[in-house]
């Protein structure tokens, strides 16, 4: 009976991620599309403490009340700039937590002591895909930590950005699959073995589990830290797997399900992101692309001796205020300068004075996905303004000012044109199209991928430099006096 009820628990927690997920597509239903997922990992959670095989129910409130706790503080610090490397150590934690418990679930099967009774498994039942299954949810948890946590590393700026290699470093990295790979077999191959001599199956599942761990590490260093992001949400996917895996091991509906929907959408997030940048992710994985701006790229001048125009906050508030149409194009530096709130107020500042706004959102601006909306949806900006690149990209020939807020890589022209620029192929925002570019940033440093942007010296671009939430502010104190 009450496996039954445990099951349909299940069924419903899965039907709501399922639901809770799709209304995180649009930014008019993704909070009650996350309320919805939250309510279904709770029903998860509580019919899980209904399974008292391993642990009891009071056990298991301690370590829900441990994590909860947790969860809810780092959730209530974190700065939302600071989102990717939270999810990037939750997938962590969670590859670790996958290997742990599936790690565990073998020394069920080898337990003969018989105060533990209770918790030891049939050997009979240890057949070759229950120990694949272990092994999976070991590999897969394994390098998703080491990983994760060198991703979190990098893009913190506790780690380079810039790709690091070594000399030998691929073959070491292939050998090293390798010994994970013949680890792996040794312990299928071993399994009917595993109670008359434990030993060396034991020390293969230790020995493949160190191999992952240097391997999650080798696989992320060389990755350039602009990359970051798709690398994050391509660890994500993994760490579906390897909860998946272990859903497998433990028998439980809730863990396989929500584990592959992990794994489908991270790998589904990873191609819109690829597919945003116009990069396979073979290129991603091995194209050592972006790292640590260097200083001889912070000048104002250009390659070709071409140079910036600065300007000021009253001149660019007389351009706002006789415009017909201006698009706000928001970036990472929007975020950096939590100017969200003082955009919508010049914005509706622009409105009332008869000019029409819109907001022009670059799949990839930002650090992690739908990172623009989420703002702008924290200062109530009313999602019809909201345009994606495909249907604005057409409207800046129509565009007086274009006001680009600490955006960069996502508006530079190279990526049309110059195929010697890393970032080329990428789909742009065509601001350089509207009559007027001005841009809102502090220095002439470059964004993510580390180039200088053509765009600052184009004839029709001008520079306000400053933090973007004094810029805003000074420029919505001027167009009231215009
Ligand atoms: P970036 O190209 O990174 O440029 C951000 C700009 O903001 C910088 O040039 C910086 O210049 C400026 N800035 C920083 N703090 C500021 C502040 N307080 N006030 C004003 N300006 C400030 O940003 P983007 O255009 O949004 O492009 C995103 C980049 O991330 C792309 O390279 C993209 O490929 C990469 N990426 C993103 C994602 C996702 S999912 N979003 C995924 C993969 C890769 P200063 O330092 O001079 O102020």
């Amino acid at each position: 009976m009450i496996e039954t009820l445990i099951d349909i628990a299940y069924l419903v927690a899965a039907s709501f991620f399922i639901f809770g997920m799709k209304r995180l597509q649009s930014p008019a239903t993704a909070r009650q599309g996350n309320r919805l997922s939250a309510i279904a990992m709770f029903i998860a959670v509580l019919a899980t403490m209904f399974v008292a095989d391993i642990l009891t129910p009071v056990e298991m409130l301690i370590g829900v009340v441990l994590g909860g706790g947790i969860g809810l503080l780092l959730a209530r610090r974190v700065e939302l700039t600071s989102m990717p490397e939270l999810v990037g150590a939750l997938n962590g934690f969670g590859g670790l937590a996958s290997a742990l418990v599936a790690g565990a679930e073998l020394s069920r099967y080898l337990t003969n002591d018989s105060s533990a009774q209770a918790s030891t498994l049939a050997i009979a039942d240890f057949d070759p895909s229950v120990g694949i299954t272990i092994l999976l949810s070991v590999l897969i948890g394994v390098v998703t930590f080491s990983g994760s946590f060198i991703a979190v590393g990098k893009l913190s700026g506790k780690i380079s950005g810039n790709p690091i290699s070594f000399p030998g470093m691929r073959l070491l990295t292939l050998l090293l699959a390798a010994g994970a790979i013949g680890a792996f077999v040794m312990v299928v191959m071993n399994y009917s073995t595993i109670l008359s001599e434990p030993d060396p199956i034991l020390w293969s599942l230790v020995g493949m589990a160190g191999i992952a761990f240097f391997l999650g590490i080798l696989l992320v260093i060389p990755i350039g830290g602009a990359d970051m992001p798709v690398v994050v949400a391509l660890l994500n996917s993994y760490s579906g797997l390897a909860a998946a895996a272990t859903g497998f091991v433990l028998d439980n509906t809730a863990l396989i399900v929500s584990g592959a929907l992990v794994g489908a959408s991270g790998l589904i997030l990873t191609k819109i992101m690829c597919d945003a940048m116009n990069r396979s992710l073979l290129n991603v994985l091995l194209g050592g692309f972006g790292g640590d701006a260097d200083d001889s790229m912070v000048s104002s001048a250009s390659q070709d001796g071409k140079s910036i125009n600065q300007t000021s906050a009253d001149d660019v508030a007389i351009m706002l205020s006789y415009a017909d149409q201006v698009v706000v194009v928001p970036g990472y530096g929007m975020a950096v300068a939590q100017a969200q709130h003082q955009v919508r107020e010049l914005a509706d500042l622009l409105q009332s004075k008869g000019v029409r706004v819109k907001y022009a959102i670059h799949p990839v601006a930002g650090r992690m996905p739908g990172h623009m909306n989420v703002l702008l949806a924290e200062a109530n900006v009313p999602y019809d303004q909201l345009y994606e690149m495909d249907d604005i990209n057409g409207d800046f020939d129509n565009t007086d000012v274009s006001l680009i807020i600490g955006a960069n890589d996502v508006v530079n022209p190279a990526a049309r044109h110059d195929k010697a620029s890393p970032i080329y192929g990428m789909p742009i925002l065509n601001v350089d199209n509207s009559r007027n570019v001005i841009v809102l940033k502090r220095s002439m440093r470059p964004g993510y991928s580390g180039v200088q942007n053509e765009l600052f010296f184009n004839d029709n671009t001008r520079m306000l430099f400053g933090d973007a939430k004094d810029s805003i502010s000074s420029l919505t104190e001027e167009v009231k006096l215009v």
